[in-house]
């Protein structure tokens, strides 16, 4: 490729993405000595962690009685025991030190009288191991991922990590089966660089925007699924898709389940509390796959609100206006902007919205990269790393409790920096590239730059968001994956089929959104074609034509490999079923009540 001119680089580890997970880890590694970079296609500040609103989790025990054991209990039970028990039990004994070592670095958290760090009760999180209601969400405000990154940030800066903002990361540079680094374009100037590395750490977040209706930003176009899935790598566990129960109707902002941990109720046409039918102790703070499908059927049944009885209300005006300013300043806004409402006044309109995807890269405990060879179920990926909702670890199962994925973010970004410090030792020299490292990329990029198809990228990219939307959605059939799966099997040929218009290098958004496309597309194909093939209902993945939980079939990971034309097939990763130490009973599977 002639036309194109790599600049090379070369770190101990490189960190593709900044969010939470990314800036934890960029953080620890820098601190740790390794020379490190972070790739950031947006300003690090500017990552999707800067929505995180609610908290995140940790048994502080500032409020009430707590234990990190029944968090471990919590957790296993949200993932309806899809989640590997020795990696729950990991994140949840780390959560005090990791959210301590929060403030410490600086964040700002909302305050008790006494000084301790605010906590609020959050979905599915009790003491006791079920039988109180827990407060376990450490918040600041309702801005706590805001909060959380720009300490993360500014600590990473403090220990001279060096950052590449704005630097869209296009493709792994693998050989003979290593991760040896990435290919990034620099969306400001347009030249092409080369990354090599001891290890590459992908924390480039979830793919919400496969669907029509999400909370996520636009940038979450899951650019390092994409990446795996084209190494010849497997992603895990993508039918898990979760929806928040609270994103604003029609505009899908997130309403952070935080309103209803400070006692905001939803109520259906009839005003009742609906969710004293469908969850009789949790109610309104059952897990979010529950009151999700709770709120689908009623409206389904006619009791939705609105002209068209498609959603569901969201009350919070008995809070009153002091708790709403001082808990919850941040989603007033909100809503009066996205819905136009004043919430010491009048409910709102919220819709189950997409929010979180459960599934990812498949990983261990400290972040390493792993895949099924032959016997082996936990085959290491030589040179390459995941972290936050990029990975699956799997500590979230088949559904994630809220204010987990905050944690997951720090707990497992400090896991895999302390893994680097170990393995990678500071200025070690590396192999010579292969003499092809980075053409995939570039004949990737090449053709789309030229492409002179008749089909727009955004018309395709809404034809697969429509497709998800509509058949992979709260609940699923198996009839209406079977054709989701055609048609994203169509949309798949519209990619082959695009054109653009801008032919530069500089800022080329119409080039940038194609490549994201991809990413989502081979993603949404795993996430439908998974869904089709898992003949049972756990956690967010409800299939009307198998309500019934199947242990003995489908406690499995399920790995799914996608061709460039959506083609996907599978193999499986057995659920962990033990602890990691003896500090906790493992929770053997049973049936889930709220
Ligand atoms: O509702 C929320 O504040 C979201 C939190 C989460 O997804 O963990």
């Amino acid at each position: 490729m002639s036309a194109y001119q790599f600049v090379d680089h070369t770190y101990d580890v490189v960190v593709v993405g900044a969010g939470g997970s990314g800036l934890r880890a960029t953080m620890g590694l820098a601190e740790a000595g390794l020379n490190t970079a972070c790739l950031s296609k947006v300003f690090p500040t500017r990552s999707h962690t800067v929505a995180a609103q609610g908290g995140i989790s940790a048994a502080l025990g500032n409020m009430g009685e707590d234990d990190w054991r029944f968090h471990f209990y919590d957790t296993i039970k949200g993932s309806d025991w899809l989640g590997d028990q020795d990696a729950i039990e990991f994140m949840c004994k780390e959560a005090p030190s990791a959210v301590l070592e929060l403030e410490h670095f600086g964040v700002p958290f909302s305050r008790t009288e006494d000084g301790r760090i605010y906590q609020r009760p959050f979905g599915g999180m009790t003491t006791h191991y079920g039988k109180g209601i827990a407060q376990r969400t450490c918040a600041a405000a309702d801005r706590t991922g805001h909060a959380m990154l720009h300490t993360l940030y500014q600590q990473s800066l403090k220990h001279n990590a060096n950052f590449f903002i704005e630097y869209f990361a296009i493709d792994l540079i693998m050989q003979d089966g290593e991760c040896r680094g990435v290919v990034a374009l620099d969306l400001a100037t347009g030249t092409l660089h080369r990354f090599r590395a001891h290890m590459v750490i992908l924390a480039t977040g979830g793919y919400g925007r496969a669907y029509f209706s999400c909370t996520s930003a636009h940038t979450c176009t899951g650019d390092g699924g994409g990446m795996v899935l084209r190494a010849g790598l497997p992603v895990q566990d993508m039918e898990f898709v979760q929806f928040h129960p609270t994103g604003i109707y029609g505009a899908g902002c997130l309403i952070t389940e935080g309103v209803r941990g400070e006692g905001g109720i939803l109520r259906n046409a009839d005003g009742e509390r609906f969710m004293e039918r469908y969850a009789p102790n949790a109610k309104d703070l059952a897990s979010r796959d529950v009151v999700s499908r709770s709120m689908t059927i009623e409206i389904r049944e006619g009791r939705g609100v609105g002209a068209d009885r498609d959603h569901i209300f969201l009350h919070l005006e008995h809070l009153g206006a002091d708790v709403i300013h001082k808990r919850l300043p941040g989603i007033a806004e909100t809503a009066r902007i996205f819905a136009g409402v004043d919430v010491t006044r009048q409910p709102i309109p919220v819709l189950p919205t997409v929010h979180y995807n459960m599934g990812g890269i498949p990983c261990n405990v400290h972040g390493e990269v792993v895949t099924r060879r032959g016997d082996d179920a936990n085959a290491v990926v030589p040179g390459l790393m995941a972290v936050g909702e990029a990975a699956c670890v799997s500590v979230h199962g088949a559904n994630r409790l809220g204010s987990n994925s905050l944690l997951d973010l720090v707990v497992f970004g400090r896991a895999a920096a302390r893994h680097c410090a170990e393995v990678v030792k500071p200025g070690v020299g590396h192999r010579a590239l292969p003499a092809d490292a980075g053409d995939f990329s570039l004949s990737r990029l090449d053709r789309y730059r030229h492409a002179k198809g008749p089909q727009r990228t955004a018309a395709v990219r809404l034809a697969m968001q429509r497709v998800m939307q509509n058949d992979a959605a709260v609940f699923r059939t198996g009839s209406s994956l079977e054709e989701g799966c055609q048609k994203l099997a169509e949309v798949f040929q519209g990619l082959g089929e695009v054109g653009l218009e801008d032919r530069s290098l500089i800022f080329n958004t119409d080039l940038i959104e194609t490549l994201e496309l991809e990413n989502l597309l081979l993603q949404a194909a795993a996430t439908i074609h998974s869904a089709r093939n898992r003949t049972e209902s756990r956690g967010a993945h409800a299939r009307e034509d198998f309500p019934e939980r199947d242990d003995d079939e489908w406690m499995k990971h399920t790995l799914a490999w996608v061709g460039g034309d959506g083609q996907v097939c599978f193999d499986y990763r057995p659920v962990q079923l033990q602890t990691l130490t003896a500090d906790v009973e493992a929770v053997p599977p049973k049936a889930r009540t709220y």
